[in-house]
């Protein structure tokens, strides 16, 4: 068994990682756009946003970036020449809406999309579109608290009906939120939210979800009801949770930290919140705030498919002295697997680990998967005009053979797009330096460099890899 002929091979982007163009044609500001790179990145993003939001730092990454922006077409032209058959990538809220609680919306920002919609299409290659990646309109942060505040459900809902009804037709497979779990680890990037004193974070967190979850409803039915022809997808940033030893205590602590991510699919594929919520609220005094006719929204509007970002597995214990070597890999922290290696940024590599996350969410939804984003970062020097990146080919080929398993053991999975298959700044570092991509950029960490693009050797294996559906790794 192999995979299907029509299994949409690609790779993804995100808007504010690589359009840059922050300001031009009518954009207004998002909440990534006061984020500087480096060593500063980790305090303003997840210590404390609240001082990034008053701070004026020397550089800030996502202004620039590689200018996708105007260099769109001649990045898509690469794209189709490896033979992508899907591009995934984001549209810009504040690109649409500057500030976010706008009625009418953007029309320059609009035409841009327009315009790589068409690009795209000359290619025969099929969008799948973000509505929202990271980048809430810092407008509603400042002046609505942002996804604390139900009001954003309604921001939200207009934005995504102007954009499904503009593209109906030029786009069919949607994603509402990338990643929405994150919102749990890393609130400011993924809802816009700061915990002020004495607030019970958890209940602020969980509120705000619900507000996500149900706008991520009303978008599903909206793009239901304009083309019955649109696929709607939920996104999580997914890896299971292992469990250290076979102590049943280690057992049963991940599956509640399990159960942390799953809770948004489980709502998203499923259609309402599921039994074991109950208890987790009631012990974390969460009493969250319902609106009449939530419940019939979530149940009524669910996904047709589930995407999701796979970079790694998890490790978690019962026992207090253990927990207290978590490490931070990426947002989520993990204990050390002794059987696994790790990238330069401590992000452990573990591609059995993909097959073990694809079976567990086939088994749990029985929805089609679809992986949008997979691979990994590393530091790339480029050489006579190219990049010997046969790390990144190993990392790649060991995922895909893995994904390809899952699929021989019975999951459904209609693509696979890897993540920044061009290099971008790093949505958790602001770097440059930490690159994915097929394509070299030649840009730093400051900003610096030619902007010029360059084949690496990624570039002919993966173009073969699609070119033979799989067969050849
Ligand atoms: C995912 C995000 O979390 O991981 C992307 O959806 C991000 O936006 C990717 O870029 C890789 O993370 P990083 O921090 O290496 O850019």
């Amino acid at each position: 068994m192999s995979l299907k002929k029509d299994f949409l091979w690609g790779g993804a982007v995100a808007a504010n990682q690589c359009e840059g163009a922050y300001l031009e044609d009518g954009k207004g500001m998002s909440l990534v756009d006061i984020l500087p790179g480096g060593k500063l990145r980790k305090e303003a993003l997840i210590d404390n946003p609240k001082k990034a939001l008053k701070t004026k730092y020397d550089f800030y990454p996502s202004h620039e970036s590689i200018d996708f922006y105007h260099t769109y077409k001649e990045d898509i032209a690469l794209f189709a020449e490896m033979g992508f058959k899907v591009f995934r990538m984001s549209i810009s809220w504040p690109r649409i809406f500057p500030n976010g609680d706008e009625t009418t919306p953007n029309e320059k920002g609009l035409e841009f999309y327009d315009k790589v919609f068409d690009e795209l299409k000359k290619y025969n290659i099929e969008p799948l579109v973000t509505i929202n990646h990271f980048d809430t309109p810092l407008g509603l942060v400042k002046d609505y608290g942002g996804w604390k505040n139900r009001k954003l459900i309604d921001f939200y809902v207009n934005y995504a009906k102007v954009i499904l009804e503009r593209y109906k037709g030029k786009v069919k497979y949607w994603l509402t939120f990338n990643e929405i779990n994150m919102l749990l680890h890393i609130p400011f990037f993924g809802g816009g939210i700061l915990i002020e004193e004495g607030e019970n974070e958890l209940e602020v967190k969980f509120q705000s979800a619900h507000h996500q979850l149900v706008a991520s409803s009303l978008a599903t039915k909206i793009a239901h009801e304009v083309d019955t022809n649109n696929m709607v997808g939920c996104m999580l940033a997914a890896g299971d949770v292992y469990y250290n030893t076979c102590n049943p205590k280690d057992v049963w602590k991940s599956i509640e930290k399990n159960r942390e991510q799953y809770f948004f699919i489980d709502v998203q594929s499923r259609g309402y919140y599921p039994s074991y919520t109950e208890r987790l609220f009631e012990e974390n005094n969460i009493n969250l705030k319902f609106e009449d006719g939530d419940k019939e929204i979530l149940k009524n509007h669910t996904v047709d498919f589930i995407s999701f970002s796979y970079y790694s597995s998890r490790l978690t214990s019962a026992d207090p002295e253990e927990l207290k070597k978590l490490e931070a890999g990426n947002a989520f922290a993990s204990l050390k697997n002794p059987y696994l290696e790790a990238s330069e940024w401590g992000w452990q590599i573990d591609p059995i680990g993909l097959r073990v996350t694809m079976n567990t969410m086939y088994d749990r939804y029985q929805k089609p998967l679809f992986i949008v984003e997979n691979g990994l970062g590393a530091v790339d020097v480029l050489e006579n005009e190219t990049v010997n990146d046969d790390y990144r080919i190993a990392y790649m080929k060991e995922h895909l053979k893995e994904m390809i398993e899952a699929v021989k053991d019975g999951v459904e999975l209609l693509g696979y797009t890897s993540w920044g298959c061009i290099d971008l700044v790093s949505a958790g570092t602001g770097e440059m330096k930490k690159r994915y991509g097929f394509i070299y950029v030649d840009r730093d960490n400051e900003g610096k460099g030619t902007n010029k693009r360059y084949k690496k050797k990624s570039f002919e294996w993966y173009k073969n890899v699609i070119a033979t559906n799989g067969e050849e790794l």
